[in-house]
């Protein structure tokens, strides 16, 4: 689709093996297994036989070498482990010792984690280097030379286990100033004809001393590096090599009038061994690199919360895919070829590896590409689903057809909305036993649930939200949940028997109006009786009430047409038109269910914002369950909604968000801990990735 965007990452392989052919000095770095994979199955063996060459001379080196380069604010760790394997496992079996990456390489994700850091000296690398930081954090690190550094990378793993040499590039992914001889730039190429009048050699050897020596005041070493491309390019290599080739012959004939400049081809992992060689000690870093901003109204947070249906829809594959994994090997090899057909975790591996990209499930990407990673994924779906009936018939010895419920987050289920009777089977890809609430679309009113063994489970019938309806937009007909606790163990399954006992309208007995509070062991949420909101939240074993209100906003999208700056907020880009949000309703109506396996308060905010409270009998959790959208754009304003919570615990500005799902960093308001934040956007410059927890004390 280049009307779209051009791009054509297999003329960049075909043109830079040519090109690297021609001159043994020349060297090329490649990243993303997944890109390198679709050309190189496509190539002649003797094209394959002269790949393996240039990398066994290090010619052509990888480096990271994951099926893609990973978003670091948005990824869980354990989607990212996986598509780091599923890369280094390809360029280990094609390439062998020489097709290892020695160095990590994120030149372009929005902000770096500890987390990913940390995975990274972890799988063995010798080093990192990324492009993006914020420009405060930067002209800091440049004064005190500390774009080098030693980023300690766990508060729990023991040094250095997961201690990085991580280095700052100087130009982001870009060539220095004046010096991108790609078809898609514009810098003159190097002349050097002295015959023609438009001879330029002594300009560009010049500018060229100029910017290194510039470059050298702000690195530790007498070694410094520069990244000669950018994204899309090399697509016509000649350009590139043929201007490099001339620059480093006339750089270095400068030596011989006292240049004391040195220019060679080389790649990231030659550039560490010097580094290494220098024998210097480097900074200590601890924290993380998020928010990134690169100017002072340009804070990517935005990408933090873009496409949250993606976002979510990657989440859920994750976890399915795990179930896919461990059911190929629970069943053997008749998961893969079975009574249901030919069925493969495969397609849902790469699936997910590409969604890892830091323009998948940052939700960055340009609509037709989200569309096909969804499409990719719901794809993976399929082949998994074979696959897993396949292994359940196996291994429960019983053919019988099964049903996916793909769509309960809209109480959509064909079967269980339309049988009296069916089987329930639920698998647990953890390592632990859960018990978990299930709900299931129904018709009837009254059911019967039993294990297994016979025995029976207390279930009860809600009706469906008036909001999931809404959203549902006439899918399914479904009028009812039924709620029940199921049990499984580790990396295994159990299964339920549900008959109907009654149909007809749901009891008017389980809803009360006005609710003031919902209750369990554990917990107990009250709610103001005039604004329908939350007020206090009790923990009954340790007998404390904190005052906790929660309700929804939305902050107003610059169009940035203003003199600060002309950023308006995106995709990318969190950027409020001002920093008091917009209420979205002062009250909410409320109705209850309750029931004793779950109670239920239902708030309705507005047309396009709902939510339900809800206390399962046996969880330590309250859980909210919003419905937000579609947003009204008829008044074409951008909307950044948010939930926000209010309470009575002071916690000084401090909190704390987990990095990628597993360790946890503190944060404080309006502060970095490596340096004197000047704050020009109080709200976006705040915001911090989360995607398992965050908290305050
Ligand atoms: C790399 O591939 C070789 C040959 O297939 C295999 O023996 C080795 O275990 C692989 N190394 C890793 C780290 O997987
Ligand atoms: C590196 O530096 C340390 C301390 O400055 C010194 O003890 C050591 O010998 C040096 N190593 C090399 C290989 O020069
Ligand atoms: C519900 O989930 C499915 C996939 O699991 C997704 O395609 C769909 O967009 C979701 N629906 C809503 C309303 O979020
Ligand atoms: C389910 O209930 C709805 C509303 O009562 C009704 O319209 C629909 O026909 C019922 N469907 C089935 C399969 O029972
Ligand atoms: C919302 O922001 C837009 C542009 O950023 C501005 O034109 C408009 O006046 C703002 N509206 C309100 C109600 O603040
Ligand atoms: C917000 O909107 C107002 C009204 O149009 C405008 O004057 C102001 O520059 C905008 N501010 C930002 C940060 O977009
Ligand atoms: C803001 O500027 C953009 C382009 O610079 C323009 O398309 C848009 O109409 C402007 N919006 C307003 C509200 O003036």
């Amino acid at each position: 689709r280049n009307d779209i965007q051009h791009a054509g990452v297999q003329y960049i392989l075909d043109s830079v093996v040519d090109q690297l052919l021609k001159n043994p000095d020349r060297r090329f770095i490649y990243v993303e297994a997944a890109f390198f994979y679709r050309w190189w199955k496509r190539q002649s063996s003797s094209m394959q036989q002269t790949v393996k060459q240039l990398v066994n001379e290090g010619r052509l080196e990888f480096v990271n070498g994951g099926w893609c380069m990973s978003d670091e604010a948005a990824t869980h760790y354990s989607a990212v482990i996986d598509q780091m394997t599923m890369g280094l496992r390809f360029l280990n079996e094609t390439f062998g010792p020489c097709g290892r990456p020695r160095v990590a390489w994120h030149i372009d994700p929005f902000g770096h984690a500890r987390e990913h850091a940390s995975m990274f000296a972890q799988m063995g690398y010798d080093g990192f280097f990324f492009g993006r930081l914020d420009y405060q954090d930067r002209d800091r690190r440049m004064t005190d030379k500390e774009q080098e550094l030693l980023w300690r990378a766990s508060d729990s793993l023991t040094p250095p286990m997961a201690d990085l040499f991580t280095g700052i590039l100087p130009n982001g992914y870009n060539p220095p100033d004046g010096f991108c001889w790609d078809q898609s730039c514009d810098d003159p190429p190097i002349r050097d004809d002295p015959d023609l009048e438009d001879y330029n050699v002594d300009d560009v050897v010049t500018r060229f001393l100029l910017i290194a020596n510039s470059q050298a005041l702000v690195y530790k070493t007498n070694h410094i590096i520069m990244t000669m491309g950018s994204d899309f390019q090399y697509e016509n290599a000649n350009l590139w090599y043929k201007n490099l080739d001339k620059l480093i012959r006339y750089v270095n004939a400068r030596q011989a009038h006292g240049s004391r400049v040195n220019l060679l081809y080389s790649t990231p992992s030659c550039y560490l061994q010097e580094l290494h060689r220098a024998n210097l000690t480097w900074a200590l870093k601890t924290d993380d690199f998020f928010p990134y901003a690169d100017s002072s109204h340009d804070f990517w947070t935005g990408y933090f919360t873009s496409r949250p249906a993606l976002k979510r829809y990657e989440r859920l594959s994750n976890s399915y895919l795990q179930t896919c994994n461990q059911l190929e090997v629970l069943g053997g090899p008749v998961s893969r070829n079975g009574p249901f057909g030919e069925g493969d975790s495969q397609t849902m591996k790469k699936a997910m590896a590409v969604a890892q990209h830091h323009d998948a499930v940052s939700g960055t990407a340009k609509q037709h590409v989200a569309n096909d990673y969804a499409r990719r994924l719901a794809t993976g779906w399929k082949h998994c689903q074979v696959l897993v009936s396949n292994s359940l018939a196996a291994l429960s010895g019983s053919s019988a057809e099964r049903i996916y419920c793909d769509n309960l987050n809209i109480s959509v289920c064909p079967l269980t909305e339309s049988s009296q009777k069916f089987s329930v089977t639920v698998y647990n890809p953890l390592a632990r036993p859960v018990t978990w609430p299930v709900r299931l679309p129904v018709n009837g009113t009254v059911y019967a649930v039993s294990d297994a063994n016979g025995k029976s489970v207390d279930c009860q019938v809600v009706p469906v939200s008036g909001a999931t309806r809404q959203v549902r937009r006439g899918r399914g007909f479904a009028v009812n949940e039924l709620v029940f606790q199921v049990q499984a163990p580790p990396l295994g399954y159990s299964s339920y028997s549900v008959s109907q006992l009654r149909s007809g309208p749901p009891p008017a007995s389980t809803q009360h109006r006005s609710p003031l509070a919902i209750q369990n062991k554990f917990l107990r949420a009250t709610f103001d009786p005039e604004t329908g909101l939350l007020s206090s939240l009790s923990n009954l074993e340790t007998k404390q009430t904190i005052k906790l209100t929660q309700n929804f906003y939305w902050y107003n999208a610059s169009d940035g047409n203003n003199s600060e700056s002309n950023q308006p907020s995106g995709a990318y880009i969190f950027r409020p038109n001002s920093s008091t949000p917009f209420i979205i309703s002062r009250t909410a109506k409320t109705e209850s269910v309750q029931t004793s396996v779950v109670q239920e308060v239902r708030q309705w905010f507005s047309p396009w914002v709902s939510q339900v409270v809800r206390l399962y009998t046996d969880s330590k959790a309250l859980e909210l369950e919003w419905t937000v959208g579609p947003l009204p754009i008829h008044d074409d304003l951008g909307k950044e909604v948010i939930t926000r919570l209010d309470t009575s615990i002071e916690s000084a500005g401090v909190f704390y968000t987990d990095s990628n799902g597993r360790e946890v960093l503190q944060r404080k308001k309006d502060f970095r801990p490596t340096w004197n934040l000047k704050q020009s956007e109080p709200i976006a410059g705040n915001y911090y990735p989360i995607n398992s927890r965050a908290y305050i004390k």
